[in-house]
């Protein structure tokens, strides 16, 4: 029993110590593994598919419900007005959301000289497979959508972005025109004369952050790795020497399993401990419930928590995005 545990660990990871590559035979597990994914990636498909299909009725229903409304007009003069009525509301709304989206591109303009600093290290490509690589990606987009929604956003940077991660960034739609600071130099490089401000975050670190102080520049591992690449981030930030520090979960939570986070739950926890000054509802609304053990459940009630369908994968969320 024991050995065949082993074996299966072992199995997993050979495929995913494999970065990018397709040839090697699968095993077993591995067969399980993107079977379950391809069913996974299936289910997906068929919840988009059915939602395009949703949103189609909908739309009929509404054009269908407009033209009964037009046709019970009394007079044409009553439909001329009825038809003037619904532009006006279109123009109006039209201009809210124009008015929100520039008060967005204020806010994280602002951002740039005055908010928080958070990095996110894109230097871990070489060491993940493509659909890590794919799941960061999304992670980061994510981050993006979180931040331009914060009242008090963050100024985000990407460093070491280049080769495949740019590559995979670039075909994001709007990217171009991300308010972010796109780094292709690694964070040691672009940040030098700001070296003692550099704070790695890592779960490894014994270093416990308490606070989050403006002039520090916090640094996030980008990486998906089910943490295959255990104490990497540590390593590497202990060998620059740059400061590190973990964030305070073990003082407010008990975990059920271990207290690494993904990246886009890394930078949430940020901006919104930034907003609210509070580490523990920062916590509650951000690590998805199966995460933090049963025992919080209770406190729960009346927390705005929400979900990730996927953890590594919040594509699940991108409605919420715009
Ligand atoms: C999925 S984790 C990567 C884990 C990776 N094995 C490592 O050594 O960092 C993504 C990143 O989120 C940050 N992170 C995750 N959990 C954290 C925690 N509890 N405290 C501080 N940073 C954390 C770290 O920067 C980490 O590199």
């Amino acid at each position: 029993m024991e050995e065949e545990k082993e074996t299966e660990q072992k199995d997993q990871n050979t495929l995913e110590s494999q970065p990018n590559s397709q040839s090697t035979p699968l095993s077993k597990t591995a067969q399980k593994k993107l079977l379950k994914q391809q069913k996974w990636e299936a289910k997906k498909a068929e919840k988009k598919a059915q939602m395009k299909e949703q949103k189609k009725k909908e739309g009929e229903r509404k054009r269908k419900e407009w033209e009964e409304k037009l046709s019970s007009c009394a007079s044409e003069e009553e439909r001329l007005k009825l038809i003037e009525s619904r532009r006006e509301l279109r123009k109006e709304r039209m201009e809210k959301r124009a008015e929100e989206k520039e008060d967005k591109v204020q806010r994280l303009s602002r951002a740039k000289e005055f908010g928080q600093n958070i990095v996110i290290d894109l230097e871990f490509a070489d060491l993940m497979t493509n659909s890590e690589i794919h799941s960061l990606v999304q992670q980061i987009m994510y981050c993006y959508a979180v931040n331009r929604r914060c009242t008090s956003p963050g100024h985000l940077w990407l460093t070491g972005c280049r080769g495949e991660m740019k590559n995979q960034l670039q075909r994001l739609p709007g990217f171009d025109k991300w308010i972010v600071e796109k780094e292709s130099q690694s964070y040691i490089d672009a940040l030098q004369d700001q070296k003692e401000n550099l704070v790695y975050l890592t779960a490894d670190s014994e270093t416990v952050l308490d606070e989050l102080d403006l002039k520090k520049i916090y640094i996030i591992g980008g990486l998906v790795d089910r943490n295959r690449w255990k104490g990497i981030t540590m390593k590497k930030a202990s060998e620059q020497g740059v400061q590190t520090a973990k964030l305070p979960i073990g003082s407010y939570l008990k975990m059920s399993s271990s207290q690494v986070l993904t990246v886009n739950q890394v930078v949430e926890i940020l901006l919104k401990f930034v907003e609210i000054k509070d580490w523990k509802a920062s916590f509650f609304q951000v690590i998805p419930q199966r995460k933090r053990g049963a025992t919080d459940s209770e406190e729960l009630q009346g927390v705005d928590g929400e979900e990730l369908e996927n953890e590594d994968d919040p594509s699940d969320k991108k409605k919420a995005m715009h």
